[in-house]
């Protein structure tokens, strides 16, 4: 687009230029008349036009003229601003798609963002070498990474910046930002965050995924009208000569809190296992809610660190704030727990680069009652 408009303004600007060139040569040769002669040759020596001639058609036609250049400016003015605010949408657009179309090259090829995360973010696993303490090698693992294609259902913008910029310590995602030691400028990692905010799946496509999924590996009671049974329904798919056996898990809260444990489910994007128990994302889960990047729920932590199940339906809902407080004795430090039941990218401004697409607040991990049945399963660890 901008280049069809470039072309224009060269071909007038040639015009111009030719235009005036050509004025200034007749000019020149008009202006060169014989020695002696000013007399006879003087503009105002001729004879002009008689006067009625001159106050009817002469003037008519002058003021006709006049008058049509004035239609012309009224005309083409309110369709100048008519235009301009689809023009500088246009515009935004198409910054937009630019960012979109360098984060896409990012993710795929610079960064290799798709080898872990999956091609379109739909979540994958990275064979990775798991070392002791001292740094010795244990095992080769598959370490699950987490879907992208939701990323921004748990995370704000800013966030995602905050994870890209330094990584995640001890696991194989590395840090990309400058901040963090990474090799990806600002302006890149914008890229790649506007990239990802093209691919966040439409509500109804992740609520259909996850729910089939649910069906799959736990099918939880339910009573004659289809309603959950109980606030954490007991899964029913328990039967050992099942194919799905291995999947199965006793509570609906239990199966939400490690969905994705034996089939990679969406890189274990909507298990809370993945941060809270050690091993789970490489298969070789420890203590269950024992705690890894997020800390230890067992125990009865929880029920002190939150009075009521409904304070803490709420922060799993939300999410933590960095460096902010929460339930009696929590402190978040760099804000990492995602928010599970509310959209956090709502607001056009928050931070999107550029700020054209803002989300819809049905674009969220989990359903209350979903919250409800896992922290019902957590309270009881
Ligand atoms: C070598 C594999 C690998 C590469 C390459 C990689 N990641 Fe990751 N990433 C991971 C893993 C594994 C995790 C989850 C870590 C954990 O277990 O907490 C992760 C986590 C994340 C998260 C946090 C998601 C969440 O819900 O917790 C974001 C965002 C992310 N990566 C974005 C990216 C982007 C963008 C790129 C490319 C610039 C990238 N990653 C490249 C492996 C990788
Ligand atoms: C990407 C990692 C991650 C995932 C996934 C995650 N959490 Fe967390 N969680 C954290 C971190 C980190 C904290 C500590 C707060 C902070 O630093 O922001 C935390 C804190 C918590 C706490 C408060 C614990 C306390 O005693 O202070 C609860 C409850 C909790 N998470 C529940 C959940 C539930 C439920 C899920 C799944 C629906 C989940 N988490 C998924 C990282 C995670």
């Amino acid at each position: 687009m901008s280049n069809t408009f470039s072309n224009i303004g060269w071909i007038i600007a040639i015009l111009v230029f030719i235009g005036a060139g050509i004025a200034l040569f007749i000019n020149a040769r008009r202006a060169r008349p014989e020695i002696g002669s000013e007399i006879e040759l003087a503009p105002n020596r001729k004879p002009f036009l008689q006067d009625d001639e001159l106050e009817t058609t002469k003037l008519d036609r002058t003021l006709l003229l006049g008058l049509a250049f004035l239609a012309v400016i009224g005309v083409t003015l309110p369709l100048y601003w008519l235009y301009e605010p689809a023009r500088q949408e246009g515009a935004v657009q198409q910054m937009d798609a630019t960012f979109v179309a360098r984060g896409l090259k990012i993710y795929d090829e610079t960064a290799k963002c798709a080898e872990c995360h999956g091609p379109k973010g739909v979540g994958g696993a990275k064979e990775t070498a798991i070392l002791n303490d001292n740094g010795d090698f244990v095992s080769q693992v598959k370490w699950q990474a987490p879907a992208l294609n939701t990323v921004l259902y748990r995370y704000s913008t800013d966030e995602v910046k905050f994870i890209l910029n330094y990584g995640r310590g001890n696991t194989p995602m590395p840090a990309w930002g400058a901040p963090g030691g990474g090799p990806l400028t600002e302006q890149q990692l914008d890229s790649v965050i506007a990239y990802i905010r093209s691919i966040q799946l439409p509500a109804s496509e992740a609520r259909a995924e996850l729910d089939k999924e649910i069906e799959l590996v736990c099918k939880p009671e339910r009573q004659d009208d289809g309603s959950l049974k109980g606030v954490n329904p007991k899964c029913t798919v328990n039967d050992p000569t099942s194919p799905n056996k291995q999947k199965s898990w006793n509570t609906l809260g239990e199966a939400l809190f490690n969905l994705g444990y034996y089939d990679g489910f969406s890189g274990g994007a909507f298990s809370c296992a993945r941060c809270h128990t050690k091993g789970w994302s490489y298969g070789q889960a420890e203590n269950p809610g024992g705690g890894f990047l997020g800390p230890n729920l067992t125990n009865g932590s929880e029920l002190r660190q939150f009075e009521t199940a409904d304070a803490q339906v709420n922060y799993v809902s939300l999410g933590s704030i960095a460096g902010a407080k929460y339930g009696r004795g929590g402190l978040s430090g760099a804000g990492q727990m995602p928010g599970f039941g509310k959209n956090p990218n709502t607001d056009p401004k928050a931070g999107l680069v550029p700020p054209v697409q803002k989300m819809d607040a049905t674009q969220t991990m989990y359903l209350e009652d979903q919250i409800k049945a896992i922290v019902t399963y957590e309270r009881g660890l």
